[in-house]
């Protein structure tokens, strides 16, 4: 049971700690593992070359490990072999290129992987030379040899190619060590034929040198090409051509055979071993002619030239006159340059016009007359003689459409000190078209039109707004001596800018009262219509705006007041946007007449107050002075605090007088012997009875008894206060 236990233990061991202990009992480490190529690394052709790999490995006791090496080549693996030994060699034999690589070794111990070697580099040097062999060295054109090219003791994966002088004609590529070539030659020569290979090692390839040198003599075949063409000078257009080609000496053959006969790139005809052909010669085509003979790969060829002499020339079509207006009669002219004179007559020379002219037949010898032409047609002509036909190039007549009246018109607007542009403009008319601006009949500038988008923009400066009617255009799309159409004189409105603003009230600003309707009158030049502003000084905002087609306009302040008063100004523009402003004006409202009056009838009344006063004053001083037996009179007012009281009735307001000295027109009280606490309102009644103060005052005062501590100089006083 213990036994079992330990067993089953051990084995676990094994299993979860594999490598680098095998067993309880067996360890072992792989101390160092190389790969050795000998005799050495750079080797020449056909030494014996091995590889020695060696594993050193510690153990724990002795015991036979088993050993499992592995040889790779270039990562691919090239050898195995167990063993118990501590190395083992592998002959690679007598070496190769191809057995040029990187190298390395492998272990496994006791079915461990161990790391590998180190990898080697093997490096031959030097292939055999190629061997070329042929099957014949005589052969006949066309016909075929057979060329092996043997590496002889190589081995690895080959490039075979095969020269013709030199020159590679053929490659193949095999992995055997000989390749087989089928070679054709189809033209007479001797040869020098020979071949190379290339064995394939990653990365690159080795070259073999040269074969030997074989020559190979090519035999012409017995076969002759026969081409005839009759005629074969002075040839002439319209010509019959007979031509005949025609194979000689050919001996029976497996190989296929045709016959073509070629002229430029177009075949004519085509046969076995002969072809014939007949052709009008024709001077506009190739004239080479070629006879071409094939047989399996073998081609033979025969060719002749011959030069075809022009009858006449191609046609030219010209119009006349140059410029072609609508409705213009045209000549149009036929005409064949150049003719062989020896073969044709210029009279035999006919030409036709196409599209057809009535009369058909012209009236001399390819001139045609088109008689009021209306739209665009494309003419042709045919020059005819001998039964060729030879075309012109296509001649397209566009008559031309007259120029009309242009228009003279501004763009935009026209504002005096700026430039003006003037546009002339025709509606209709064939471009290009010449636009002339004058003025005064004077030429100013050209402008030339020709393309639809474009229009014809004259800039003039005006000094005044009259220069504007000066300008007239004119248009021209013709070399024609006959009038081109003017335009009218260009009627516009210059657009003045207003030079200045005046601003003025009504009514005039001396005699504005209160409750009045208020005019502010603008006035500015400048073309109309022109926009008035009215400011008041302090607001920004305008206070009124109108735009007028006059030279004035007018805002109405109605009922004014006080809160008028104020300084004034208006602003006047117009399209030309420069703004003039007027001069300011002040505003100051009055007063109406009737409280005028009011206010100076009560100025009256108090400087009557102040000289009654001054005249009781005047008097009191001297009665003190006159005599003391009067003191004994007894007053019995005013008490000391009596008070002085003035009134002045101004609508509402009431001014007390001991705080104001009366200086307007208004109602003056008169101060009492009544206690201080009446305090006297003097209406308009009483100020009207006081209007005579001398009486009334010379009556009053006399009785009046006098204070004795006091005196005449206080009443002065109060009133003074
Ligand atoms: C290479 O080894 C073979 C036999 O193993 C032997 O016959 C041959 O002569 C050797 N070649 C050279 C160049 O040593
Ligand atoms: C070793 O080579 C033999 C046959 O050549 C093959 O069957 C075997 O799988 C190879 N061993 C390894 C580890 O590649
Ligand atoms: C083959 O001919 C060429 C040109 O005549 C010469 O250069 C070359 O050495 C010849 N090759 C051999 C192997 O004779
Ligand atoms: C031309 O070839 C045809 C057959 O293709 C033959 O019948 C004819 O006789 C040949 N003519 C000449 C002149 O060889
Ligand atoms: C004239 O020929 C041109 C092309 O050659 C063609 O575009 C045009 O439409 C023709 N005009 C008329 C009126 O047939
Ligand atoms: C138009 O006129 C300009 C200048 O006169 C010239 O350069 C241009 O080629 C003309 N274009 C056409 C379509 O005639
Ligand atoms: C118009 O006046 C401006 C400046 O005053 C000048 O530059 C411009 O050339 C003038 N144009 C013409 C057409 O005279
Ligand atoms: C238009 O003006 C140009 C240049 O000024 C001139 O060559 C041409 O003949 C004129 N064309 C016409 C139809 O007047
Ligand atoms: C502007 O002024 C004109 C003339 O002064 C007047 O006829 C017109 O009614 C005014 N327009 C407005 C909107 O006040």
């Amino acid at each position: 049971m213990g036994l079992l236990i330990l067993l089953t233990s051990t084995l676990l061991y094994s299993y979860f700690h594999p490598g680098r202990v095998v067993d309880a009992q067996r360890l072992f480490i792989l101390k160092d593992i190389t790969l050795t190529i000998e005799p050495s690394k750079d080797v020449k052709r056909g030494t014996n070359v091995s590889l020695r790999c060696k594993a050193t490995v510690s153990q724990s006791e002795t015991w036979e490990l088993r050993r499992e090496y592995t040889v790779y080549k270039d990562n691919n693996l090239i050898y195995n072999k167990t063993s118990i030994s501590e190395e083992i060699l592998y002959p690679l034999g007598e070496a190769r290129v191809a057995n040029s690589g990187k190298y390395r070794c492998e272990i496994n111990i006791d079915d461990k992987p161990q790391r590998p070697s180190e990898t080697q580099k093997l490096t031959v040097t030097g292939l055999s030379k190629p061997q070329l062999r042929l099957n014949k060295g005589v052969v006949k054109e066309g016909e075929e040899i057979t060329a092996t090219c043997i590496a002889p003791g190589e081995m690895g994966s080959f490039f075979f190619y095969i020269y013709e002088d030199s020159n590679e004609i053929k490659e193949k590529q095999v992995s055997s060590n000989q390749a087989e070539f089928k070679l054709r030659f189809s033209s007479v020569n001797r040869r020098r034929i020979h071949c190379t290979y290339t064995v394939l090692i990653t990365p690159y390839s080795v070259k073999s040198e040269e074969s030997n040198n074989v020559t190979v003599s090519v035999k012409e075949l017995p076969i002759t090409i026969d081409l005839d063409i009759d005629p074969v000078t002075r040839v002439y257009e319209g010509d019959q051509l007979n031509i005949l080609c025609k194979v000689n000496g050919l001996q029976h053959s497996d190989e296929s055979v045709r016959l073509l006969l070629i002229q430029g790139i177009q075949i004519l005809s085509s046969g076995l071993t002969n072809v014939s052909h007949s052709m009008v010669a024709q001077a506009n085509y190739a004239e080479e002619f070629e006879c071409k003979f094939e047989m399996g790969n073998v081609v033979k060829t025969a060719t002749k030239t011959i030069s075809v002499i022009e009858l006449f020339s191609a046609p030219t079509l010209t119009v006349s006159p140059d410029e072609v207006f609508q409705r213009d009669d045209v000549t149009l002219t036929c005409k064949s340059e150049s003719y062989a004179s020896e073969r044709l007559s210029e009279d035999e020379l006919t030409y036709t016009l196409d599209p057809p002219q009535t009369p058909q037949t012209p009236s001399r010898k390819g001139v045609f007359s088109v008689k009021s032409l209306r739209i665009e047609t494309n003419y042709t002509c045919v020059a005819e003689a001998m039964r060729i036909k030879k075309r012109s190039k296509t001649l397209t007549v566009r008559p031309k459409i007259f120029v009309s009246t242009p228009k003279i018109s501004v763009v935009g607007r026209a504002i005096l000190g700026q430039p003006v542009k003037i546009l002339c403009q025709s509606d209709i008319g064939s471009l290009p078209i010449n636009y002339t601006l004058f003025k005064d009949f004077v030429e100013v500038s050209t402008i030339s039109i020709n393309r639809s988008s474009q229009q014809a923009h004259f800039e003039v400066n005006i000094t005044s707004p009259e220069d504007i009617k000066q300008y007239i255009c004119e248009a021209s799309n013709n070399h024609r001596h006959n009038k081109q159409p003017l335009s009218e004189k260009l009627n516009a409105i210059v657009i003045v800018p207003p030079s200045y603003a005046e601003l003025m009230a009504v009514p005039d600003e001396s005699g504005i009262y209160e409750g009045d309707d208020l005019y502010l009158l603008c006035r500015a030049d400048g073309t109309p219509p022109v926009t008035f502003k009215w400011y008041h000084v302090g607001n920004n905002l305008p206070l009124y705006t109108n735009t007028s087609n006059d030279y004035s306009s007018s805002y109405q302040v109605p009922s004014v007041s006080k809160e008028h008063n104020g300084r004034y100004y208006c602003e006047a523009f117009n399209h030309v946007n420069k703004v003039v402003r007027s001069e300011e004006v002040t505003i100051e409202v009055q007063m109406v007449l009737w409280k005028k009056a009011l206010i100076g009838g009560f100025c009256l009344l108090a400087v009557s107050v102040l000289v009654v006063v001054c005249v009781l004053c005047f008097r009191s001083k001297r009665g003190k002075r006159d005599g003391a037996a009067e003191l004994s009179v007894k007053p019995s007012s005013p008490k000391s605090d009596d008070t002085l009281t003035v009134t002045l009735t101004h609508d509402t307001e009431v001014y007390n007088a001991d705080k104001v000295v009366m200086d307007s027109g208004a109602a003056v009280s008169v101060w009492t012997k009544r206690p201080p606490e009446e305090d006297v309102a003097i209406d308009e009644e009483s100020s009207m009875v006081t209007k005579e103060p001398d009486v009334e005052y010379t009556e009053v005062v006399h009785p009046r008894p006098v204070d004795p501590a006091r005196g005449p100089a206080d009443y002065h006083d109060y009133v003074s206060n």
